[in-house]
């Protein structure tokens, strides 16, 4: 697929003279002089870290300027192009995984669409945050190399950086706000990188992340608006075209905008026919406001089961890539995010974050009615969460589920009474999980007794089912808010 697109864009003749270092290129690929390289060799040279030639050689090959790392500005925003993308897909080459994008039979069973799913949980780091951390580092200059950069990250962006930046020589910091992962924050460091946790918020760890930067002259390498940043991710984009060539629609998980604005370059330039949805938390949601003022809004984030798309703004470079090619804009629960994730732990035995799996909660929640039957791409874009709170997302998900409710019941305190109710449950086929007894406030009736029941049920029918039988026999309870009416 490599020497593919080299040969495409020498036929184009934008290889005049650069020839010699895809020479070279071929030469250090395995022995093998002139141009006929074997693809593997070339993806091979194209991952090796640590050359000034290597970058020059990717770099004249797509006929590009180097984009170094560059804070956003949203009265001058930088263009990505996709020349960036295809440069960027060349410079990652051999480093970051080509994930696979396989179509899920029961996803598309409970969605009614064909899914496919573009695996980024599997990246070494466990994100696609790794294509923009590589496209970026790998464009440094010696003495931006030397000194090491600095970025603020709730976790995947960081992740990203601490592999690429070791395996590239470049030390890393990273400042993460204070209710970062655990897990994100203990493999940072194990990957080498420098962290510190600061600030309660993305926008406090960034203040300091910039204040290092310049105290420590080390590069700022923004996680979302960067331009080589936007422009790693989009390459996810160019792999699903290939991937899925007749895919009709991307559904994308929205953070700071960059992933977006990369598939949305990539994706809209070379198939403008494929229908891009951009999908956020609604406790973080910024891109409609943003994208009808056309221009970044800062937000205060609510707490997130998908971290990685809690950031407070759109970056300003992101927004006029994104804003001119996404076609629609969605915002999804909590209680979806969980029974999202819940779904792809039991369908497809696979560990997705919430950012990554917000996709999945907008086709769930029945928010596509229009992309049914067709084929839709669900970049799973992490898989980076605390054990620890995977198991309450997944309790979460069994409520959102109507699998695991609680309702309180009045019974009788006399002999009996107790054994009454749970033969009732156990008749319904439901079991009992948990039962609290609450006497004081059980109501005038001193012989009669308050129960907090949680029981697990197979779906909501079966919950249904189990009240019905609570009526027909007098049961006097109070449905869960949740709970079917
Ligand atoms: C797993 C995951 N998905 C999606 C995103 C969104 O990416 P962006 O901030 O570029 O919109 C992030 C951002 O960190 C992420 O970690």
């Amino acid at each position: 697929m490599l020497v593919l697109r080299a040969n495409q864009q020498e036929s184009h003749g934008r290889l005049s003279e650069p020839s010699l270092p895809l020479r070279e290129l071929a030469g250090r690929g395995g022995g093998k002089g002139g141009r006929e390289a074997p693809a593997l060799h070339l993806a091979h040279w194209l991952a090796t870290p640590d050359s000034s030639v290597h970058r020059s050689a990717v770099d004249a090959m797509a006929g590009l300027r180097l984009i170094p790392p560059k804070p956003s500005n949203f009265s001058s925003p930088v263009q990505v192009s996709i020349a960036d993308v295809q440069a960027a897909r060349l410079r990652i080459a051999g480093a970051v995984l080509v994930s696979p994008c396989p179509e899920s039979i029961p996803l598309g069973e409970v969605t009614g669409c064909r899914v496919f799913c573009k695996l980024e949980n599997l990246q070494r780091t466990g994100s696609f945050k790794e294509r923009g951390a590589r496209n970026a580092l790998a464009q440094l200059h010696a003495d931006q190399r030397q000194r090491g950069v600095v970025a603020a990250s709730a976790g995947n962006h960081a992740l990203g950086l601490a592999y690429h930046g070791k395996l590239l020589g470049i030390p890393v910091k990273v400042v993460m706000p204070k209710s970062a992962p655990l897990v994100k924050v203990s493999t940072c460091r194990r990957l080498g990188a420098q962290v510190e946790l600061a600030g309660n918020s993305f926008a406090e760890a960034q203040a300091r992340a910039h204040e290092l930067a310049a105290r420590d002259g080390l590069t700022y390498i923004h996680g979302y608006d960067d331009p080589a940043i936007i422009a790693g991710q989009g390459t996810l984009g160019l792999e699903v075209l290939e991937q899925v060539p007749k895919v009709d629609a991307l559904v994308v998980p929205v953070g700071g905008g960059g992933l977006l604005a990369g598939i949305a370059v990539a994706v809209k330039t070379l198939r403008p026919d494929v229908v891009l949805v951009g999908v956020e938390p609604a406790g973080a949601a910024k891109l409609p406001a943003a994208c009808e003022r056309n221009a970044p809004v800062q937000i205060r984030c609510q707490p997130t089961l998908a971290d990685g798309l809690a950031v407070p703004d759109i970056g300003g470079n992101a927004l006029p890539l994104l804003r001119e090619r996404v076609d629609k804009l969605l915002t999804v629960s909590e209680d979806e995010i969980a029974l999202a994730i819940l779904r792809i732990v039991e369908l497809e035995k696979m560990i997705v974050e919430g950012a990554g799996a917000t996709g999945l909660a907008a086709l769930l929640a029945g928010k596509l009615p229009e992309l049914a039957g067709k084929r839709v791409v669900l970049p799973f874009c992490g898989g980076n969460i605390d054990p620890a709170i995977l198991s309450r997302v997944i309790e979460k998900g069994l409520v959102a589920d109507g699998r695991l409710c609680r309702f309180t019941a009045v019974i009788s305190d006399r002999p009996g009474g107790l054994a009454g109710l749970t033969r009732l449950i156990a008749e319904a086929g439901a079991s009992v999980r948990e039962i609290e007894h609450e006497r004081a406030f059980a109501g005038p009736d001193v012989f009669a007794v308050s129960v907090l029941v949680t029981i697990e049920t197979r779906d909501r029918e079966h919950l249904e089912e189990l009240f019905a039988l609570l009526e027909r026999e007098h049961v006097r309870f109070s449905r869960p808010a949740n709970g079917p009416r």
